[in-house]
């Protein structure tokens, strides 16, 4: 057992430190087996906070070897100041001081990943959340704003590159080949915004001109080999300047834009100041290697990292209870910069897709927490889909309700108000209602209350008088220490249609004006009624479009209301939407159909929307190919109280199968008119064009005949581009032919086993594939030369993908899945706990399944828990599930 209980930390604790640090003067010298931190920090009393005596002075510091300590230049005897495993502390003497310190780490000890640590033979530094304690000691929180002046100094042939963060002002030479370099950062910042890399790095540039004319140094560092490899990124960095300019007004303010892709990373990247720090699965993108999802989250996490240099680092967050003031608003921001970049209907499908199967998932699970959480053991563990995509949704309806205008209105405010200041969710939120003359104390409840809101909404028609009302009942189920919830601001965005599937006009019995054709009620109170008059016809509602609120909405829709709003409606997203709702509703019956022991056969109304999607030559193909695409396994059982895992995969096999069965003909078709040989291309039509391809491709290689067969093998040896390469990977693997099947993943293996990140798609194919045997395929290629635990990109991409994305894989009856997952998980305790702790994830799920799983589950957790040098990552997600 654990020695000592890690702390809970509590936001209603906040207090303002009691000094504040002006200047931060750090030189490293880098060596091979240790690395000596020196720094200079000019401190001075916070003369806010009223005390009668100068309090002592605590940094924060773990992990370090404490070499010397200078006050004023005095250099302090070791019982003038206090060590302990967290913390330096001493007493200073003046309200102002300068402080003088020594550390020695091991960069090349550092398996963690966070602090300054090698990755192959570069050095790079990981500060966020509070990683710049494990560099020197500090006032490691983000409240505490400083400028920063960095030297690094390190031999010259291995590490010609030297950065930090800022401009470089000045270079030179060392004795016995070594070399420095400094950089000043003229922006005060947090030190979780510190940033440090040396290394043989290559470098492509390219330049942007900001609306005032002023002309930025851009810059992306590299592995050599990977040089060809950067355009993509470049190009979309460039256009997530010119958007910020043009969509919030935000020019970039340093005259150098740096990035720098690094292979062992815990997250997708990093928004250092001027010196952003990417996975390099974030920034390398190429057609030969790249697949079109791949090149869609580069654009996405460079434009992330970009626009985090308004919201996070020229405005930051006070505390990291109020991480989402900077996440949840700059993951809306990207979300919208990628709606604009391509279809915006599409991306908010993937988005919402996502949000559904896994942050409700969250939401409804034992580490479910308030986008603004109150309490928390490790902060790593509340980098969360909550923080972020939530976030993001709350942000997405305070820019509903104040609308485009409005909110940008509110947005200059936040920034012009609050500029170089550290803020909370409450500063953000007051400069939109300031902006906008609106009230949204109600609102925030979206900050403070955890769990996703059911939204109960019924019909009622009157003929007599053209009436027809949306009952609306909101209500959200209890979450860990939150049992009762007081009502949600809810913004639903509708429709009424005709039976033609026109929109008809709006107006409220209680408003004085008319609506228009959609409106947006604002659903306030537990029980509230909506009432529409001047109506000819019963209406049928289109219901929550474009997902305006994260919630789970129910409405009495009968399959051929579906059916008929999947082929009229005329929102793109509730078509999407109805197309879902359909196929899940018929696979709910299947399951139940399934458990009942009868035969399992597709309703017809389903194949036959499909049929007339096949026949739409009108609608754009990514749209055709989401929605022939069948709601995910882990979406269902999200959806379900307790889920069956053998009835919801087998019941979306034998669909998938009858789908393509009944629909063959269509699919050939519409199939062979797209596999023609075209030059490659990345714009989105092509895009669109392949994504609908590749759909079909997995659906006619169900039951495949020897010409499918000998289509796919040639789409997998002769492709142009990964998109279409992986894709007939991914159908040969998930097919019987075992011949092909083995051909190619040999094939695939010889031709890029120099390429980590082919090399992740190649181990998640094989993960994530349900047939039989998965636990032993995912076992034998751990022993794979390519697979490393250290690489957190392997792990996600092999044992992540197999607990997460291989529902009956992962689990087995026989607990051997949840037992093989309990193991990676005490080994990574030891090296990386922050990866360790989110491998956890899927075993906290252990409520959702049956008690013969549960009791498997918990006995993994429990295994865990009783680890000796747990890690408080893994021990708080762990203790929260049994808990
Ligand atoms: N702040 C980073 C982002 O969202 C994520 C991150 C968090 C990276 C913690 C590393 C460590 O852009
Ligand atoms: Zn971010």
């Amino acid at each position: 057992m654990r020695t000592e209980q890690p702390k809970t930390i509590y936001l209603k604790d906040y207090q303002q430190p009691d000094y504040w640090i002006d200047e931060t003067h750090l030189t490293f010298e880098l060596f091979e087996d240790h690395a000596l931190v020196h720094s200079r920090l000019a401190l001075r009393l916070n003369a806010d906070k009223p005390q009668k005596t100068l309090p002592p002075l605590v940094l924060d510091g773990q992990q370090l070897q404490l070499l010397s300590v200078a006050l004023d230049d005095q250099s302090l005897a070791e019982g003038d100041y206090q060590v302990d495993t967290h913390s330096l502390s001493l007493q200073p003497t003046g309200a102002q001081f300068e402080l003088a310190l020594t550390t020695r780490i091991e960069p090349q000890n550092n398996t963690a990943l966070e602090g300054l640590y090698k990755s192959g033979g570069m050095f790079c530094t990981q500060c966020e959340a509070e990683g710049f304690r494990k560099i020197t000691y500090y006032l490691d929180r983000p409240d505490v704003m400083s400028r920063f002046t960095t030297t690094v100094i390190a031999d010259k042939g291995d590490y010609p590159v030297l950065l930090s963060n800022g401009n470089p002002i000045a270079a030179g030479e060392h004795e016995a080949g070594r070399h420095w370099a400094t950089w000043e950062d003229p922006f005060p910042k947090p030190a979780y915004l510190f940033a440090l890399v040396a290394g043989d790095l290559v470098l492509i540039q390219d330049s942007f001109t900001t609306v005032s004319g002023r002309e930025i140094d851009l810059r992306i560092y590299v592995e050599p080999e990977n040089r060809e490899q950067c355009g993509h990124a470049m190009d979309s960095l460039k256009r997530s300047m010119r958007w910020d300019e043009q969509v919030y007004g935000r020019e970039y303010d340093l005259d150098i834009f740096m990035i720098v892709a690094v292979n062992d990373f815990n997250m997708g990247a990093m928004e250092n100041k001027g010196l952003n720090i990417f996975n390099s699965s974030c920034v390398l993108a190429h057609p030969d290697t790249a697949t079109d999802l791949a090149f869609q989250r580069v654009e996405a996490v460079v434009a992330h990292e970009y626009f985090h240099n308004w919201s996070g680092n020229r405005v930051t967050c006070r505390d990291w209870f109020q991480l989402s003031l900077k996440e949840g608003f700059t993951v809306f921001r990207d979300a919208e910069f990628s709606a604009d970049m391509n279809s915006r209907t599409v991306k908010r499908i993937e988005d919402v897709t996502f949000l559904r199967a896994n942050q409700f998932a969250e939401d409804a699970g034992p580490m479910a927490h308030p986008v603004r959480p109150d309490s928390f053991i490790e902060i790593s563990n509340f980098y969360t889909l909550t923080v972020y995509e939530k976030g993001a949704e709350v942000v997405r309806m305070l820019h509903t309700l104040c609308g485009a205008e409005g909110f940008r209105k509110g947005t200059d405010l936040y920034f012009e108000r609050h500029d170089g200041q550290a803020v909370t969710c409450d500063d953000f939120v007051k400069a939109l209602e300031d902006a906008n003359g609106l009230d949204f104390s109600q609102f925030k409840r979206w900050y403070s209350q955890a769990g996703t809101p059911r939204l109960e909404v019924h019909g009622h028609w009157d003929a007599a008088t053209g009436q027809f009302s949306l009952l609306c009942k909101q209500s959200c189920p209890p979450t860990p220490g939150q049992s009762e919830k007081l009502p949600f601001v809810i913004p639903l965005r509708m429709a009424l249609l005709d039976s033609e599937g026109q929109e008809m006009p709006l107006k409220l019995v209680s408003d004085s004006a008319a609506r228009g054709n959609e409106t947006v009620l604002a659903v306030t109170e537990a029980e509230q009624v909506f009432t529409f008059e001047g109506l000819t016809e019963e209406p049928l509602p289109s219901l929550l479009r474009g997902f305006s609120a994260p919630v789970k909405l129910s409405y009495p829709y009968s399959r051929d209301d579906r059916v008929f709003l999947a082929k009229h409606d005329p929102d793109g997203f509730n078509r999407w939407e109805a197309c879902q709702a359909l196929a899940v509703d018929v696979m709910q019956g299947l399951v139940g159909i399934h458990q009942a022991g009868r035969p399992l056969l597709a309703d017809q109304r389903l194949i036959e929307v499909y049929r007339s999607l096949l026949a739409d030559e009108t609608l754009d193909p990514a749209m055709v190919a989401e929605m022939l695409r069948l709601p995910s396994e882990a979406y269902l059982v999200e959806l379900a109280e307790v889920a069956d895992v053998e009835a919801i995969h087998l019941v979306r096999e034998t669909l998938r199968r009858e789908l393509a069965l009944a629909l063959r003909s269509e699919m050939l078709m519409r199939w062979r008119q797209l596999n023609i040989a075209e030059p490659y291309s990345a714009e989105a039509a092509a895009m669109a064009r392949r994504s609908l391809k590749n759909t079909l491709l997995g659906y006619l290689m169900i039951e495949a005949g020897d010409d499918m067969l000998a289509a796919c093998v040639r789409q997998f040896v002769e492709a142009n581009n990964m998109t279409d390469r992986q894709a007939a990977l991914v159908a040969l693997v998930n097919s019987p032919f075992e011949e092909a099947k083995q051909a190619a993943l040999a094939q695939f293996a010889e031709r890029w086993q120099g390429y980590p990140l082919v090399m992740d798609q190649w181990f998640s194919v094989q993960a994530t594939c349900g047939l039989p045997g998965a636990l032993e395929r995912v076992e034998a290629l751990m022993q794979h030369p390519a697979f490393n635990l250290r690489n957190p990109n392997k792990v996600r991409a092999l044992i992540g993908a197999f607990a997460n994305q291989n529902l009956v894989g992962f689990h087995r009856a026989d607990g051997a899945g949840y037992r093989f997952l309990a193991e990676r998980i005490i080994e990574l305790n030891a090296l990386n706990p922050q990866i360790a702790s989110r491998l956890t994830t899927p075993l906290t799920r252990w409520r959702k399944f049956d008690s013969a799983r549960q009791g498997l589950m918990r006995a993994e957790l429990e295994r865990i828990m009783a680890l000796e040098g747990l890690s408080p990552d893994v021990y708080e997600v762990v203790s929260k599930s049994l808990a």
